[in-house]
């Protein structure tokens, strides 16, 4: 016998998004001049406000442990977040804080899943999900977004995925890699399907919420469906739109019974979240959302700009993002070229592989978020490294024989 890892662990994979950006972060110490577009994490500065809340806390003393499902005036803030933004109705019971929207989803998937259930994601997938449903013994489905129709979930390749196993749709709009949004249209036509099917759970993963371009706006599942909002758990978090990664705070806010199990979970692995982070969320909720908007203002020009640079490769096309913060490009096309380097472009990992070693730009291969050859490049980096990113891309792209 030698000691070893729980069986749970065979073929889990590290997700790719994080891989990366280590690659790129051992290159660089080596010497290298990365640019790294791989994580999606804002490149702006949390609010102040949530910063001197959180140093207010910790001086008075806020630091003992909090309730499990978070402090009430977090809750409170909460509730009235998905009152006024989302036209939810929940009470403060129904609100659930955790370690990030990750831990929520974490917690969710381990209230719920027995092994051998199926949890439907549709691909381009954010590459967590499958992962986190693999941990608890569940199968994930991908069910294909195609590109030629705006990565929207379409009801009828819904339909056809469902069995009698299918615990879970994760529906995460806007979408993590695409940027794809639902339109209120897509969605009651996706909420016909489950009511067909009820013993589904929906996980709406709002977190991308705010970053809506073009004047285009966000619709919540719950809100236009509130029949089924007994089985609907709305997952949204600090981390994108108030730019509080570092902060871990996520929440959401679904059917009691659910946010029970789920915190029953949290106060048997990591208890409530840290006090002072939860006192920077509630100051960050009430701040004034010009910040928002500003910065999605600021991605939507990147994305532009980006997007425009992308379409000019050739061999590389690019639909245009509704929301979040990244580029999804494909290049069918350029499959089977060889690199200055001597490497053939077999697949996007290849793509990706090759774009880091030899134009020093880190992305993420599509075939982790289920839908190949496609990379993901975060638009969340200055305009210059934006603008030298896109130059040295093109410069490979061109470079390719
Ligand atoms: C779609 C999506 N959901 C949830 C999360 C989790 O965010 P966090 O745990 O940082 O709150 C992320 C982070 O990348 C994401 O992209």
């Amino acid at each position: 016998m030698t000691a070893h890892v729980a069986m749970r662990l065979n073929g889990l994979p590290q997700p790719a998004t994080i891989a990366m950006a280590q690659r790129a972060r051992a290159l660089r110490a080596e010497g290298a001049d990365i640019i790294s577009l791989a994580l999606g994490e804002p490149d702006f500065p949390s609010p102040s406000e949530a910063v001197e809340a959180a140093a207010a806390a910790g001086r008075a003393g806020d630091t003992r442990y909090p309730p499990i499902a978070g402090q009430p005036a977090l809750r409170a803030a909460i509730v009235e977040k998905f009152r006024t933004q989302n036209g939810l109705d929940f009470l403060p019971e129904q609100i659930l804080v955790a370690n990030g929207g990750k831990q929520i989803i974490f917690d969710a998937f381990m209230a719920t899943i027995d092994p051998g259930d199926e949890v439907i994601v549709p691909a381009p997938y954010w590459v967590s999900y499958p992962i986190i449903a693999q941990m608890m013994g569940g199968v994930s489905v991908p069910v294909i977004c195609r590109e030629d129709d705006g990565f929207r979930l379409r009801a009828d390749a819904l339909r056809a995925a469902i069995t009698p196993r299918t615990r879970w749709l994760v529906l995460n709009f806007p979408n993590n890699p695409s940027g794809a949004i639902m339109e209120r249209a897509d969605l009651e036509a996706v909420a016909q399907v489950l009511r067909d099917h009820p013993q589904l759970w929906v996980m709406a993963d709002e977190i991308y919420e705010h970053l809506t371009f073009d004047d285009r706006k966000h619709v919540s599942l719950a809100a236009i469906a509130p029949d089924l909002g007994d089985r609907i758990l709305t997952v949204n978090g600090m981390a994108k739109a108030y730019a509080m990664t570092g902060w871990r705070v996520g929440f959401a806010g679904g059917p009691l019974s659910l946010i029970q199990a789920m915190t029953n979970i949290q106060s048997n692995a990591t208890s409530g979240v840290c006090t002072l982070a939860q006192a920077g969320s509630v100051a960050a909720l009430q701040s004034p959302f010009e910040r928002v908007v500003s910065m999605r203002q600021t991605y939507q020009a990147r994305r532009d700009r980006v997007v425009a640079a992308l379409r000019d490769m050739p061999g590389v096309t690019c639909a245009m993002p509704d929301g979040a913060f990244y580029a999804y490009p494909g290049f069918a096309a350029l499959i089977g070229k060889r690199t200055p380097g001597g490497r053939v472009i077999d697949s996007d990992v290849a793509f990706a592989e090759a774009l880091l070693e030899e134009a020093h730009v880190a992305a993420v291969p599509g075939a982790a978020f289920g839908m190949s050859p496609h990379i993901r490049l975060s638009v969340a980096a200055s305009d210059d490294q934006l603008a030298e990113a896109c130059r040295r891309m093109a410069r490979f792209v061109a470079s390719l024989d």
